[in-house]
């Protein structure tokens, strides 16, 4: 039986990058768990706008800390080899892809108290390793020693075209000027806001995708991934005397 080494790969960057889709395929590729870390913050948005949180463009801040710790936020295999997100329950995959609730769900991962929330429900998810999480604070906060960290950027436009695209085939009648907008609005909350804004960790590779394909950028992943497992066994090879006493 092969051994798969287990490390813990965390990809960060900027909303519409396509973290989730070259993560998903690295995940797929090396038999790790995908954990869409942006999905937890969706699902808290959608509950607020179904349960009345949110008033004139504000969250009801007392009621959602009271009623955050019994939200039940969970993962579940949709038989396509892949997680969909629950919330108290129900399978809610679909329903947070909306353009609505990015924009709550951007709200939303400025408050403190969720984003505490949702970093240790983050961390438990981790605890065994094999895992690939894609999000805006994965290597600098969540796992600050993964193994592996990359941090992902492309040119707003090129991002907005990518999303665009995406939602005219789904049958959105959005155009690419309000998903510009909305790209550039989510650039500006990830990277400003007081708790945990969006960075690159220190010890993070840079991926710009603006110019690769979804295969070029698996190659430079996978290539990355083995070269760290690679080290870590030299490092492992190189210092047996620790493991001696
Ligand atoms: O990646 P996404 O668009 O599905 O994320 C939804 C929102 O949640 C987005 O505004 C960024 C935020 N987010 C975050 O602040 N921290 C994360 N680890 C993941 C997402």
């Amino acid at each position: 039986m092969e051994i798969i080494p287990k490390i813990i790969v965390a990809i960060d960057g900027y909303s519409s990058c396509g973290k989730s889709t070259m993560a998903k395929a690295l995940a797929k590729t090396i038999g790790y768990l995908y954990i869409d870390s942006g999905a937890m913050y969706r699902a808290v948005g959608l509950f607020c706008m179904n349960q009345g949180l949110v008033i004139e463009n504000q969250i009801d801040l007392v009621r959602l800390k009271k009623i955050l710790p019994t939200l039940r936020i969970e993962f579940n295999p949709n038989g396509n080899g892949e997680l969909d997100t629950y919330l108290n329950g129900a399978n809610i995959e679909k329903s947070i892809r909306t353009l609505e609730v990015a924009h709550v769900a951007s709200q939303i991962s400025t408050i403190p108290f969720v984003r505490e929330t949702m970093v240790k429900l983050q961390q438990q998810l981790g605890i065994l390793k094999g895992v690939v999480m894609d999000g805006r604070d994965i290597g600098t906060d969540v796992f600050p020693h993964a193994e592996l960290k990359i941090f992902v950027t492309a040119s707003p436009e090129i991002r907005a075209e990518r999303r665009f695209q995406e939602m005219k085939t789904s049958g959105d009648t959005i155009t690419y000027e309000e998903v510009l907008a909305n790209v550039k609005e989510r650039d500006e909350r990830d990277t400003s806001r007081a708790a945990s804004p969006l960075r690159k960790a220190k010890d993070a590779l840079i991926l710009d995708n603006s110019h690769l394909s979804i295969e070029e950028q698996l190659t430079w992943l996978l290539n990355a991934y083995q070269d760290t497992i690679k080290k870590s066994q030299l490092t492992y090879q190189g210092t047996p005397k620790d493991n001696c006493h």
